[in-house]
């Protein structure tokens, strides 16, 4: 498992998909950049939720609003007293930690020794039965994971109630240490707000405090009524949203998982006040079967239904997805209730509210929001499609099986070789399949060198151009996964393509 994550990491660079930021620098921690792979699945991946959220929804509509907004938003919003992680410092080392990712992390080696415990056991399935043997790993396993809840559930409940004395006094109790030095000196918890500051204007005494945005919804939530009385929506509509959010996160670690410059698709649906549970039942299914659409295994997604929960909402859940590093929160899906509105309205002065024609009554709508990662969708696609094969002749090769819908690229064309006029015949095949796909070109190398380049890369189609095609206008495709080649007419490449790639 850690192998395989260092490989994505690895892979995404070397194939031109991520690099760490300002690299020349040494990086910059949790920050990324997208190269010119990544850039399109990154752009597929949004395209792909946006015509799934907006066109195929008609009352769903988009908006692009600003990352900038009046401060007064995160008031209301409740970001800035609320919006915090639990800190704590090593007295030694003086290095900073999250709190609950400390406590997390020990609960999850419990979980690690639970799980050994059974892998042990089964791997004597099938053995003697040895009563004593079974009763005992048994007693373990319970051991093991009733503790690593116990600890878990006493955190949340004392994050819950701000408890924060009671928070280190777990640490303590559990000796936990400093991962990096092993020092067990720690200094109180303490709450960090996670928004990032900017300012507004020049001058040092007219300038004013802004955060740049943790969230895209709340620009959402303060054009609401813009949006429903200049689009004529009738509730229940929803507005959609995908840009850049900021969270000054601590512990910043796992690659393009958790960032703190990173990219949100947000949906925010408007509701009847009572009718929000049937709304939040159809989002979590409808928001299920998108990820199921693309295909990387039903067995690798999973619902967590909150117990504690946001300030602003009465009900949520996260569509979990199995990453390299196990099973974490790709998507939220939140019953927001009227929270944002009416705090919208309290702190503005301006009525939010709805004016329903059909009753001839005003109320404030109640909330149910989708909330995925773009950055974190682009983790599971692209963890999940790198494989290593062997194959028949005993080789292997390393392919990254994306969906086709999602590849950067879709085909390549290649001469067999350089001369004898196949590399012009190329040239007017890539002319001609432009217009619809992005397509690249490579004639370096053997032909066989050359697949196993797109095969990592991702490409789903290459198409090969040797002597036979001079005479008859064909050429050979080869399908990435099946490795599979097809002897077509140049006329029906778009079509096979199409077939395989289009939304
Ligand atoms: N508007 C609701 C909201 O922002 P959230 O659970 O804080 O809810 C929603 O975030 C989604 O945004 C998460 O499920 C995750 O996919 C993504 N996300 C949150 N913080 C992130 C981070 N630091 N880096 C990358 N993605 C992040």
């Amino acid at each position: 498992q850690e192998d395989l994550f260092k490989n994505v990491v690895s892979h995404a660079k070397e194939y031109g998909y991520i690099f760490p930021s300002s690299e020349i620098y040494d990086g910059l921690s949790a920050v990324y950049d997208y190269a010119q792979n990544g850039v399109e699945l990154k752009k597929n991946i949004r395209e792909y939720w946006w015509k799934a959220m907006v066109q195929m929804h008609e009352n769903i509509v988009g908006l692009d609003a600003a990352i900038l907004m009046h401060p007064t938003t995160w008031k209301a919003s409740g970001h800035v007293d609320a919006f915090n992680d639990p800190l704590i410092d090593n007295k030694d080392s003086k290095k900073r930690y999250r709190a609950d990712v400390l406590i997390e992390d020990y609960a999850e080696k419990l979980n690690q020794k639970a799980e050994k415990e059974i892998e042990k056991a089964s791997a004597r399935f099938g053995e003697a039965f040895n009563r004593e043997e079974f009763v005992t790993t048994n007693t373990r396993v319970v051991e093991y994971l009733s503790k690593k809840n116990g600890i878990l559930a006493r955190m949340a409940k004392s994050l819950g109630d701000e408890n924060l004395d009671d928070v280190k006094a777990l640490i303590e109790e559990l000796e936990i240490a400093d991962p990096e030095t092993g020092s067990k000196n720690w200094t109180e918890v303490r709450q960090f707000n996670l928004m990032f500051g900017t300012k507004l204007g020049a001058s040092a005494d007219s300038a004013m405090d802004l955060y740049l945005r943790p969230e895209t919804a709340q620009g959402i939530f303060v054009n609401f009524l813009n949006v429903q009385k200049s689009g004529r929506m009738k509730i229940p509509f929803g507005i959609a949203q995908t840009g850049k959010a900021f969270r000054n996160e601590i512990v910043a670690r796992q690659f393009i998982f958790r960032m703190r410059e990173f990219e949100q698709m947000e949906m925010q649906f408007f509701v009847k006040p009572g009718e929000e549970m049937k709304w939040y039942e159809y989002w979590k299914n409808t928001r299920l079967n998108w990820h199921l659409s693309l295909g990387l295994g039903a067995t690798n997604y999973r619902f967590h239904n909150h117990e504690k929960l946001a300030h602003y909402a009465n009900a949520a859940a996260d569509i979990e997805f199995n990453f390299p590093f196990g099973f974490k929160e790709l998507e939220g899906i939140h019953s927001r209730t009227d929270f944002d509105l009416k705090a919208h309205e309290q702190y503005s002065g301006k009525k939010m509210q709805y004016f329903d024609t059909e009753t001839n009554a005003n109320y404030t709508p109640y909330v149910v929001e989708t909330s995925v990662g773009l950055d974190r969708m682009f983790l599971a696609v692209f963890s999940n499609s790198l494989k290593e094969e062997t194959l028949e002749d005993g080789s292997s090769r390393t392919v990254l099986k994306l969906p086709s819908v999602l590849a950067p690229t879709k085909a390549a064309v290649l001469p067999l070789v350089k001369k004898d006029g196949l590399p012009e015949v190329a040239r007017t095949i890539i002319e001609e399949l432009k217009w619809d796909f992005n397509v690249t070109y490579d004639e370096k190398d053997a032909v066989g060198r050359r697949y196993r380049r797109q095969d990592a890369l991702g490409t789903p189609f290459c198409i090969t151009v040797d002597h036979q095609t001079l005479e008859d206008n064909t050429v050979t495709i080869r399908h990435r996964d099946t490795m599979k080649q097809d002897r077509v007419a140049i006329a029906d490449l778009k079509s096979i393509i199409e077939n395989e790639v289009s939304m």
